[in-house]
């Protein structure tokens, strides 16, 4: 398995535009679209299991209602996840964490996992997120790299696990982003393309941050932000983008 720093094509919440996001199905079409990266959503059920899934309530992506955090795991695995996005993907089921990991390890796919809390949950959810990637993820493999846009998540993953590197996620890059990233121990920035310009990045750069954009799916685009110096991008599209990297 390569290390995330190798790797430019992140299949963002698995190649999610042709498989129902965040769902094993999606995470195994990325590794045969020969992506070696995958990104996910991680967040805690009402018993405080660790589930893949991006939006705090399960209305979207899956055929339950209300929150994720009202529910327990047991009445989310009974849900279907994949058959709103497609009825070939009826049977599809909301994954746990340890599901992920076992997949991505059998596959050769880098995990990038978003810690993603819902309301109020953020302490318990970077803890548990990085203290059950620490203990289940081989041992032999690269360590996967934990994000989050709540710096609260962040401090708490470095506490429950500090070995495992870790990305701060911002929409625009702050303004006092430098020591943002220095006062979470990040190695670098997870942040949305649109507001990404040059001058920008190689501010990032230059102070030794790598900088990954979400979500690019249009291959001119990532050859544009790779010729600035961005290191990978989040993309749905794996094959349309490798195709470019
Ligand atoms: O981790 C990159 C990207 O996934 C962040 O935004 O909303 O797609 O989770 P979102
Ligand atoms: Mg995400």
């Amino acid at each position: 398995m390569q290390e995330l720093s190798q790797i430019r094509v992140i299949a963002h919440r698995g190649a999610s535009l042709y498989a129902p996001e965040n769902t094993l199905a999606a995470f195994a079409l990325a590794a045969d679209q020969r992506a070696r990266a995958i990104e996910c959503d991680a967040k805690l059920t009402r018993d405080d299991r660790i589930v893949l899934i991006h939006d705090d309530r399960l209305d979207r992506t899956t055929s339950g209602r209300g929150p994720v955090r009202r529910h327990d795991l047991k009445e989310i695995r009974a849900l279907d996840a994949g058959a709103w996005f497609d009825p070939r993907f009826a049977g599809e089921r909301v994954p746990t964490l340890e599901e992920g990991l076992a997949l991505w390890a059998e596959r050769d796919l880098f995990p990038q996992i978003e810690i993603k809390p819902c309301l109020g949950r953020a302490a318990r959810t970077g803890a548990a997120v990085a203290a059950a990637t620490a203990r289940l993820w081989p041992r032999h493999l690269p360590r996967p790299v934990l994000s989050s846009f709540s710096p609260r998540a962040l401090d708490m993953a470095r506490a429950a696990a500090p070995d495992l590197p870790r990305a701060y996620l911002a929409e625009r890059l702050p303004i006092d982003w430098r020591r943002r990233l220095e006062r979470l121990g990040c190695g670098a920035l997870h942040c949305n393309h649109k507001y990404l310009t040059p001058a920008r990045l190689a501010k990032v750069k230059r102070a030794g941050y790598a900088v990954r954009c979400y979500t690019v799916n249009d291959p001119a685009r990532a050859r544009e932000l790779f010729a600035w110096g961005v290191d990978a991008v989040f993309t749905d599209c794996p094959d349309r983008i490798l195709a470019v990297a």
